[in-house]
């Protein structure tokens, strides 16, 4: 008799774990399949955490070369011991994934590891790494199978001199030269650790922008303090063919329209130009389950598939592909399975590239509101006017919010600065209870704080910025 289970959960990634967790709480019998050895997905084993841990590392590298002197630490030139801090990000990783392995045990839920295929509705089959297969059924099965690398045609990743951003994670030694193919969230952050640990960075875009996206005010402005930092950019340029036959890898690259190849020599190529939703072997297709055209699991408003009691959540359905959005699914997903009402709000997902200074948004971009023909205000505020940042001679950036004409609900807040990633929170809880610019001016905001340009940036909406 195979295993039975109010609900089985494939994929333990912030998505699919979340959403067990939930299930749990709500007092069912969970299932999660995992064919990885360690639970968390791509965001704790090689995304989130370990890119978030090097960057808090490299960052802090970086402020002992060029920033602690003037503040008056003598520490003298800081020496990289890079296997030191590999180590300190692979701890990360594992106190993370542990974390969640205990988390699963703690809420009573049975973790099958292998990879899992649906062999019909109800029903899903477990193959070990051994081979040995195992069949467990339950009332509803949550597709959580995330994303996985996207390739760019004839580069084949090595994970050494071509590699994506897991290897980019692991590098063994700092390369020379770095090329970045992709000027999107990975190249940004990962190109910043290397940078910051003394490789020469430079990033190719296919677009005539970086961080598509995102409002292009804040990419501007963002583009330029990268430059100041060393990192060089190639827009509107594509990568066609990387040779790797010689010492070094040879690059050929062209203009995104057409025209005539150049040749860049790097010792280490990132490809970061996308992830695809992850759905191999699932058996999908078997079970009359169709994907979209971008390769997606299609789901309703209920993360509900076309075939009854089959559900999906996190990157391998719509929407940004980012942690917390697959959290919240997980949670959404497994109330509405319990009879409740889930829901996720999708205008009030924040959005936080940590890179130095970081950036952060919610809601939508300057361009979104011209295209939808929305009346809007803009409140914009430096922090070469706050005084905090004055005190920490951290300045760069601005605080821009974008709020209806007419009713002055808030509708966008963009952050270029330092600790962007922290404000964010605000004026997502802001925007969650539908405030008005006026709701943030008129809140008061302890002195002296980085938030409190987040409040002058709400008192320009309505031109009355007190320190500018
Ligand atoms: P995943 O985390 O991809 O998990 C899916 C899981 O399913 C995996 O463990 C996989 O092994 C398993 N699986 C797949 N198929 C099967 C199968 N058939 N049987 C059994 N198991 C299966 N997002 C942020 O919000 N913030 C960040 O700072 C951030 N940084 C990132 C940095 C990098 C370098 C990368 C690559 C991504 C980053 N992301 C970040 C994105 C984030 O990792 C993803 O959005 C998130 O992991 C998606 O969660 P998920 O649960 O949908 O899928
Ligand atoms: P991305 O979608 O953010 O950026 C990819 C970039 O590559 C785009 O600017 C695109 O125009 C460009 N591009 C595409 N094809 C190209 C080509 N042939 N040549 C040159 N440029 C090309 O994807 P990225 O950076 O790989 O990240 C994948 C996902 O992971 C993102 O969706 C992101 O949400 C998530 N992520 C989130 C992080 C965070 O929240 N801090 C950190 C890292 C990843």
């Amino acid at each position: 008799m195979p295993d039975n289970y109010d609900l089985i959960v494939i994929g333990t990634g912030p998505g699919g774990y979340v959403c067990a967790i939930r299930a749990a709480q709500l007092g069912m019998k969970v299932a999660v399949v995992e064919k990885e050895k360690t639970f968390g997905g791509t965001c704790l084993n090689v995304g989130c955490i370990p890119s978030k841990a090097l960057l808090h590392a490299s960052e802090l590298f970086d402020e002992a070369g060029h920033v602690f002197g003037k503040m008056g630490i003598k520490v003298g030139t800081p020496a990289l011991d890079l296997p030191t801090m590999l180590r300190f990000k692979d701890e990360a990783v594992d106190g993370n994934v542990k974390g969640v392995a205990f988390l699963l045990r703690k809420n009573k839920i049975d973790a099958h590891v292998g990879i899992g295929r649906i062999v019909a509705p109800g029903r899903v089959e477990v193959k070990a790494a051994d081979g040995a297969t195992a069949t467990i059924e339950a009332k509803a099965i949550v597709v959580a199978t995330g994303s996985d690398v996207a390739r760019l045609k004839g580069i084949t990743i090595d994970e050494k001199r071509i590699v994506s951003s897991t290897g980019a994670l692991s590098l063994a030694k700092v390369p020379q030269r770095l090329l970045v193919v992709g000027a999107g969230v990975i190249g940004l952050e990962l190109g910043s650790v290397w940078r910051r640990l003394g490789a020469q960075v430079m990033v190719v875009e296919f677009l005539d922008r970086i961080l598509p996206g995102i409002d292009t005010d804040v990419a501007r402005q963002f583009q330029r303090l990268l430059e100041k930092q060393g990192i060089g950019f190639k827009l509107a340029s594509k990568v066609t063919a990387i040779d790797s036959s010689g010492r070094a890898l040879k690059a050929s690259i062209e203009p995104a329209a057409g025209g005539a190849a150049i040749a860049i020599d790097a010792d280490v190529a990132l490809i970061a130009i996308g992830r695809v939703p992850y759905t191999a072997g699932l058996g999908l297709e078997a079970i009359g389950l169709k994907l979209d055209n971008r390769g997606r699991v299609p789901v309703d408003g209920h993360f509900a598939t076309t075939v009854p009691g089959i559900y999906a959540i996190g990157d391998v359905i719509a929407g940004p592909m980012l942690a917390h959005k697959a959290e919240d699914e997980g949670v959404a997903v497994a109330e509405i399975i319990a009879g409740k009402a889930g829901h996720v709000n999708y205008d009030v997902i924040p959005n936080v590239i940590y890179t130095s200074p970081e950036v952060a948004s919610v809601g939508k971009t300057e361009e979104e509101l011209k295209a939808s023909n929305v009346a809007y205000n803009v409140g914009k505020f430096p922090f070469s006017a706050n005084g905090r940042a004055k005190a920490n001679q951290q300045t760069d950036g601005f605080v821009k919010i974008l709020a209806d004409a007419k009713t002055d609900r808030v509708l966008g807040v963009h952050i270029v600065g330092a600790d962007a990633g922290n404000m964010i929170a605000e004026a997502a809880i802001a925007m969650e209870f539908g405030a008005a610019a006026e709701d943030i001016a008129r809140t008061c905001h302890a002195h002296p704080t980085l938030p409190e340009a987040v409040k002058e940036a709400a008192l320009a909406v309505d031109k009355r910025a007190i320190h500018m």
